[in-house]
């Protein structure tokens, strides 16, 4: 693993490898469809949805661009960055399509639906446009882009949760899925553009998630992350008379019951909206991952008013108190941004306060990038300049590499339960899988019959600031 995650790898790390996947045998299929992924693990949920709709028509996914007829970018919009990646991945298919007639290109996913029509009048080299509660719609666009036509399906549901679609697993490890228990937020966080390209927030129907993640045990799977812009505030009422509405708490303890072997993950909790019964069922399921990835944005009370996070610093040292009490063993991990609007040294000192206290075993960093018709772009003065936005970060990752020391040096000498996922990929005599708090352990195979999915005894014998090394406890 990397030594040091600079802002620009753990970005990706956190948003995922763009990644050129492949399902099943290509060879099934005249017809092919290559799709990268950017974003959120989110996106990449989708993208497995999409790869189930182009199935049924027929289409193989592919890892080669060139064999391709369809290839979609499935992008994301929550960093100015993330947009002019795609944007340049968009001018090298241009090269692709010039050579090969007949192929097209589409964009699906928060930035189609944030450019719209736009995309297919500027850049003419996109064919097909569709929105991430539009994919059912992706064989008829495709089928309007195949006679010529400029395809486009932009609009957002109340509904569409994709229940009833299976995902088609997408470059799986065979160990760990990801679940998407809802879609959309209703937040409103003033610096964020999901609410606007992701529409308002739905949970999925509790039967359809537990079903898919029976299924994925009985496949081998041994782990499921359930995935939501801010899973706390799931709530499912069932439509039979008479039945009960599902909270995320009883949501999660139903999953947990599926087998002690699946381990269940989720992302991501929101400080407002997490409960003290979440927390409870936490800790009476072994299976449930001591892990709880814990926003802070800043640390500042005023900034975060300014954010509409709607708590204070002090609900959220509370929060982190009450994790600590009822899981002392508990990872807890944030996203913070680095110069939002108005913020002064001051607050920025806050922030690194917060840090301290939390004691975060990691955190996803970013300063703060002004998008188009979020809250804060409509209300403030994107008025801290870049080399102090820059400097900022530069302090808080800095903070954060010694708290990530820190603590995996006060794992020296544990033992944890660690799930195989694979060979490390420094070295193939290594395994790599990771603990309950999600940390990742890299051990010697020592020559022991285990694959990947097999959980093992571990002891920490060392550890860098990203990753802890192990050996097999006998
Ligand atoms: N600028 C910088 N970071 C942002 N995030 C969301 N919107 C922005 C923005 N406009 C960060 C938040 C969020 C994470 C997914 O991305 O920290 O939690
Ligand atoms: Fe964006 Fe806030 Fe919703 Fe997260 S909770 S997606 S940051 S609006």
């Amino acid at each position: 693993m990397e030594e040091f995650l600079t802002e620009k790898i753990q970005d990706e790390a956190r948003q995922g490898e763009a990644y050129a996947p492949f399902a099943g045998d290509p060879n099934a299929y005249k017809k092919h469809f290559y799709i990268e992924s950017y974003g959120c693990q989110m996106n990449f949920a989708d993208s497995e949805i999409v790869a189930s709709i182009l199935h049924k028509e027929g289409f193989g996914a592919t890892r080669n661009v060139e064999e391709a007829d369809l290839i979609f970018i499935n992008t994301c919009s929550i960093r100015e960055k993330a947009e002019q990646t795609v944007r340049k991945r968009l001018s090298d298919f241009k090269k692709l399509k010039r050579r090969k007639k007949g192929m097209l290109v589409g964009v699906l996913g928060c930035m189609a639906e944030r450019l719209k029509a736009k995309f297919l009048e500027e850049e003419k080299l996109v064919d097909i446009v569709v929105g991430p509660d539009a994919y059912r719609s992706l064989p008829a666009l495709v089928e309007e882009a195949v006679s010529g036509q400029k395809a486009v399906n932009v609009l957002l549901s109340r509904e569409e949760t994709y229940a009833d679609i299976a995902p088609v697993r997408l470059d799986s490890n065979g160990v760990s899925a990801f679940v998407s228990i809802m879609r959309g937020c209703n937040n409103m966080c003033a610096f964020c553009v999901v609410p606007f390209t992701r529409g308002r927030e739905r949970s999925r129907d509790a039967e359809s998630i537990l079903a898919e993640c029976l299924d994925l045990f009985e496949n081998g799977y041994k782990e499921v992350t359930l995935l939501g812009q801010n899973v706390d505030s799931y709530y499912y009422q069932p439509e039979a008379n008479g039945s009960k509405p599902v909270t995320f708490a009883e949501l999660l303890e139903r999953v947990a019951m599926i087998s002690p072997l699946l381990r269940v993950r989720f992302s991501t909790s929101h400080p407002k909206d997490i409960t003290d019964e979440v927390l409870h069922t936490m800790a009476r399921h072994h299976n449930i991952c001591r892990y709880i990835h814990l926003p802070v944005q800043s640390g500042s009370t005023r900034i975060l008013q300014l954010m509409n996070r709607t708590y204070t610093r002090e609900w959220y040292m509370a929060k982190v108190n009450r994790i600590r009490e009822t899981m002392p063993d508990c990872g807890i991990s944030s996203d913070i941004i680095a110069g939002f609007c108005t913020e002064e040294e001051q607050d920025h000192q806050d922030t690194l306060d917060v840090m301290a206290f939390s004691k975060y075993d990691m955190s996803y960093m970013f300063f703060y990038s002004e998008r188009p018709g979020t809250l804060a772009q409509k209300r403030f003065k994107d008025d801290v300049p870049e080399e102090v936005k820059k400097r900022r970060l530069a302090e808080i990752v800095e903070l954060q590499g010694k708290l990530s020391l820190a603590s995996n040096q006060n794992d020296l000498g544990k033992k944890f339960e660690v799930l195989i996922e694979g060979n490390s990929k420094k070295n193939e005599q290594d395994w790599k899988g990771r603990n309950s708090q999600n940390k990742m352990i890299v051990f010697p195979k020592n020559g022991m019959d285990l694959k990947a999915g097999d959980y093992v005894q571990v002891e920490v014998t060392g550890c860098t600031q990203a990753t802890l090394i192990g050996k097999i406890i006998e």
